[in-house]
Formats: C-alpha cells, sequence, structure tokens
C-alpha cells in the first residue's frame, strides 16, 4: 500500500519538476492537462471520440498560435495547426513517426514507412514512374474502369439511399492492381479475397495503435491480434509474390512488358518498371520490389475511393454545385459517350475545384504525425529534438485564414485566386515537402476521370449534415456512406 502511494508521488513530483523545467521557447501546453495522465483521458473512447476530442481542441490551438505541446502521460506530442509552421516540420524532419512501425510488417521499408535513410534513394529511382507521360498512358484503364463503376452501379438507380463506398471501393482497388501489377484482380478471382485481407490487416494496426498495452512488441507477439494480422498480411504477401515471380519469368522470356490487359490499352505497370530499374541498376532486390508495390495498392486505392465517397456525398448535397459540375463536363466531353482524353482534363476546371473543396473539407489523412531528429525553429517556439509531432491537416484546412466561409463547401473559390488565402501551404491534403504524396497527379488524373463519367450518368442525391466522422488512420464516415442516384436521360 505505502510503497503504490510513494511511487504515485514520485511520478506527481517528477511530472511537475519536468513541466517546471520546459524550455521558454517550447510551445503552449495545451489547457485541460491532468497530473500525470495529462490530457490522454480526453482521448480514451472509440474512433469517433478521438475525432470529436480532436475537433474540440483545433480552434484552442488556432487561439494559442497555432503550435502546442500536449500530455499524452509520459509522453510529449507536439501538434501544429499552422500552415507555415506545419511546412517548416515536413520539410525538415522526414523521419516517420516510431508508430509508422506498426504497418510495417505488412508494407516494411516500402516509400511510406521507409526509414529516411532508405527513403532517400527509392524516392529518387520510383519518381520517374509517376511522370506525366507514365501516367498519361493509364487514361484508358481510368475510363474503362469508370464505364465499368459506372454500369456497376446501374443496379441501384432509382431505388433509394444505398451505400456506394463498396462499389467504388473495390473499383479503385482493381485500378491500382492494374497499373500497379498489371493484373485483374478479378480475372483471378482476387479483389474479394484481397480486400478482406487488406480490411483486416489495417484494422488490426488501428486496434493495436488504439490499446497501448500491444505497443510492445513483446506483448503484441502474444496477442491473438497479431495472429489475425499474420494471417492476413500472410495471404497479401503470397499475393504479391506469386505475381512477382510470374512477372520475372515473363519478362526473362522476352515476352512484352507493354500490357494490354484491357482491350485498346497500352502501359507499362509500375512493376514493370520497378523490375526493369533493378535488372538494369540492381535497384531492388526481391523483397524490396514486393514492399513497394504492396505500398502503391495500400496508399493509392483507400485514399482515392475514400476522396470519390466524399465527394459524392457532398455533390448529392449541393445540387447546384453539381449541376455546374455537370454543365462542364457537357460542354467539354460534348453529348455523346466518349472517354475522357488527357487534354479534357484541364478543361474540368469546376470539377477540379469540386475535388479540391472536398479534400479540404474532408482531408482523408488529417494528422500526419513525424519524428524530429532535429531542433526546429518555428515562427513563434522550437520543438525540441527527439519529440514525435503531429501535423493536423484538417485545421490547416480550417484555419481562419481560408476565411469566414471556412466550414462551407465552396468550390467556386478555387477559381477566384482573390477567395483563396495568399498561402501555398494552406491546402495540404497531399501533404507538404519532399515527403509529400507521390500519386497526387495519378490521383487527380483517375479521380477527375471517374467523377466525369458518373455524374455524366447519374444524378446524385445525397445528405452531408448526417455525417458523423470517425479517424480510423484515415479520415472516415462513421455510420455508412449513403447516397441516391437517379439515371440520367
Ligand atoms: C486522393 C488520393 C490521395 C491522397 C489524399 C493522398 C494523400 C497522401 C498523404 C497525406 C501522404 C503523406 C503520408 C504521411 O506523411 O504519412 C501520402 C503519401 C504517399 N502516397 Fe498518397 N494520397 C492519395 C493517393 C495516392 C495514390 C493514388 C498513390 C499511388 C498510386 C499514393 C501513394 C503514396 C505514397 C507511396 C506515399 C508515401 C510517399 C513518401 O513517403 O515518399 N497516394 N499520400
Amino acid at each position: 500500500m505505502w510503497t503504490v502511494v510513494l511511487l504515485c508521488c514520485a511520478c506527481a513530483a517528477y511530472w511537475l519538476w519536468s513541466r517546471k523545467t520546459r524550455n521558454t521557447t517550447e510551445p503552449p501546453v495545451l489547457p485541460g492537462a491532468w497530473p500525470i495522465v495529462g490530457h490522454a483521458l480526453r482521448f480514451v473512447g472509440d474512433s469517433c471520440h478521438i475525432w470529436n476530442t480532436l475537433n474540440d481542441v483545433m480552434n484552442d490551438i488556432h487561439d494559442l498560435g497555432g503550435v502546442v505541446t500536449g500530455w499524452l502521460g509520459p509522453k510529449n506530442v507536439y501538434v501544429v495547426t499552422d500552415p507555415d509552421d506545419c511546412s517548416t516540420v515536413l520539410n525538415t524532419c522526414l523521419e516517420k513517426d516510431d508508430l509508422y512501425e506498426f504497418v510495417k510488417p505488412f508494407l516494411g521499408e516500402g516509400l511510406l514507412t521507409a526509414k529516411l535513410s532508405i527513403w532517400k534513394n527509392h524516392r529518387k529511382l520510383l519518381n520517374p514512374a509517376f511522370n506525366q507521360s507514365v501516367l498519361d498512358t493509364f487514361m484508358g484503364v481510368f475510363n474503362s474502369q469508370s464505364r465499368k463503376l459506372v454500369r456497376e452501379l446501374e443496379k441501384e438507380a432509382g431505388k433509394g439511399p444505398f451505400d456506394h463506398w463498396a462499389y467504388i471501393r473495390l473499383n479503385a482497388l482493381e485500378t491500382i492492381g492494374l497499373t500497379s501489377l498489371g493484373i485483374d484482380f478479378n480475372d483471378l478471382n482476387l479483389s474479394t479475397q484481397y480486400l478482406e485481407a487488406v480490411e483486416t490487416a489495417l484494422s488490426t494496426m488501428i486496434e493495436r495503435f488504439a490499446k497501448f498495452w500491444w505497443h510492445s512488441p513483446y506483448t503484441f507477439a502474444f496477442s491473438n491480434l497479431k495472429r489475425r494480422q499474420d494471417a492476413s498480411i500472410k495471404i497479401l504477401h503470397n499475393v504479391s509474390n506469386t505475381i512477382l515471380q510470374k512477372r520475372k519469368s515473363e519478362l526473362t522470356g522476352n515476352i512484352c512488358s507493354e500490357r494490354s490487359v484491357i482491350p485498346g490499352t497500352k502501359f507499362k505497370a509500375f512493376l514493370d518498371l520497378v523490375l526493369e530499374l533493378s535488372a538494369e541498376k540492381g535497384a531492388f532486390n526481391d523483397r524490396e520490389i514486393r514492399e513497394q508495390v504492396d505500398t502503391m495498392i495500400a496508399a493509392g486505392h483507400d485514399t482515392s475511393a475514400n476522396v470519390l465517397m466524399f465527394t459524392m456525398i457532398l455533390l448529392g448535397s449541393y445540387p447546384e454545385a453539381q449541376d455546374k459540375a455537370f454543365a462542364e463536363i457537357q460542354e467539354v466531353l460534348g453529348d455523346g459517350d466518349r472517354d475522357v482524353e488527357k487534354p479534357d482534363l484541364s478543361k474540368l476546371v469546376y470539377l477540379e475545384a469540386v475535388l479540391k473543396e472536398s479534400m479540404r473539407m474532408f482531408p482523408i489523412g488529417p494528422v500526419l504525425i513525424r519524428k524530429l531528429d532535429k531542433d526546429v525553429e518555428l515562427k513563434n517556439c522550437t520543438l525540441s529534438a527527439g519529440m514525435s509531432c503531429g501535423l493536423f491537416l484538417f485545421a490547416v484546412h480550417k484555419h481562419p485564414m481560408w476565411g469566414p466561409d471556412v466550414h462551407e463547401f465552396k468550390p467556386e473559390r478555387w477559381l477566384e485566386p482573390g477567395r483563396l488565402p495568399d498561402n501555398p501551404n494552406a491546402f495540404a491534403a497531399f501533404s507538404l515537402g519532399r515527403r509529400m504524396c507521390i500519386g497526387k497527379n495519378y490521383a487527380l488524373m483517375s479521380m477527375k476521370t471517374t467523377i466525369a463519367h458518373v455524374i455524366r450518368n447519374y444524378r446524385i442525391t445525397a445528405d452531408h449534415t448526417k455525417l458523423k466522422l470517425k479517424v480510423d488512420v484515415l479520415l472516415k464516415p462513421a455510420d455508412g456512406y449513403y447516397i441516391s442516384i437517379e439515371k440520367r436521360t
């Protein structure tokens, strides 16, 4: 009994001492901290509660100058909402936080999770795979996949609200499967099995994140959670390894590397580009190739699918914006049913504004976390090396610099430069700095093509005010994703 009391007193004394000896140039502490546990109690709860708490503290952080210190028990974490300070951190510290280790059993040292020493070289090698000339060859796949989505949605037309997420996600997975691996998941009957395995792998990682007693690799090793995670990752790795080995032997047998998986389309899959790099420069071994391909699939399908899902809800909730987007699509593509071609993309300016506004309202990566490997000097304070730093991108998009209508969906703001903040860091949906999303242009091209096909065929209705959000690594609706569609005549 006395031991416990003494231990508590010692912890409290240490806690007070560590707070008193804080560096004066450190950012202010977020109000509402309790002794010993700090702010941790506020975040105890499910992923909806975590999201609501983050929303509650957003304005406090803005008011305190855009950078604060939070105390999660013994761990200090900085949180930044100021756009310029976010950019400084993201440009100065490229190392991901230790929490990204939870994803490594699946993605290893792929770009998203790689430690800095590996990332530097691999990012340089992989950048050319996302050149505009490479992306242009994917237009055939983007069109044919969008047409497939339109056909599949037909069974829901005129039947009232339905969950469009499952359709969009499967379609996005197939698109990334085609362009990354050069295979049609459908032909191989892999889509459902792969999606289920991705779902399980990601949900076990989120569960581990939420339950601090599984954070240590030693406790986690004995958990059922790890067994479930291992089983799903085994399926995912088996799929990519099998495809990798098959493709390697085809290429050794000099089978042409340009694919025509979809009739009338020719493109080089990401896997082939990486295999070529390995043959020419010895750049990657088999494990590294698999990790990069897995990374592209994981980072590329859930993200684009989420943005499309939110965009359809928003277009359904704002009929005027939908009418404007439809009018623009008609003007650029004409009345017929032709494919969206590359030159059309730059003419679909309103549609691009809709997508950007949707990502401003709902940035699917609402918080990124970096490990500070050096002291970082910000506008009004200095962050200390060794700490974790949360970049609260959702709050950056809600910064007062967006104006009094910051909480409203207004695609028009993107078309009048005077209505946008005079700050390039105010929009960070794809992150900022050298470690920003490598797939940004891929995503914009594929999403624009998909939305153009869908809006050309269907009128959407939805009600975004019913959206309840949660944060499961990505920002997601908590209770289903409902829209209604009517076939346009
Ligand atoms: C609308 C769709 C997308 C959004 C909003 C998005 C957003 C992001 C964000 C915020 C990051 C930074 C993550 C972090 O620092 O923790 C990121 C990184 C990344 N994204 Fe995307 N992404 C999208 C689509 C894609 C696509 C289609 C691909 C691949 C085809 C892709 C591949 C990657 C990769 C590989 C990284 C890691 C980059 C690096 O560390 O060098 N993303 N993305």
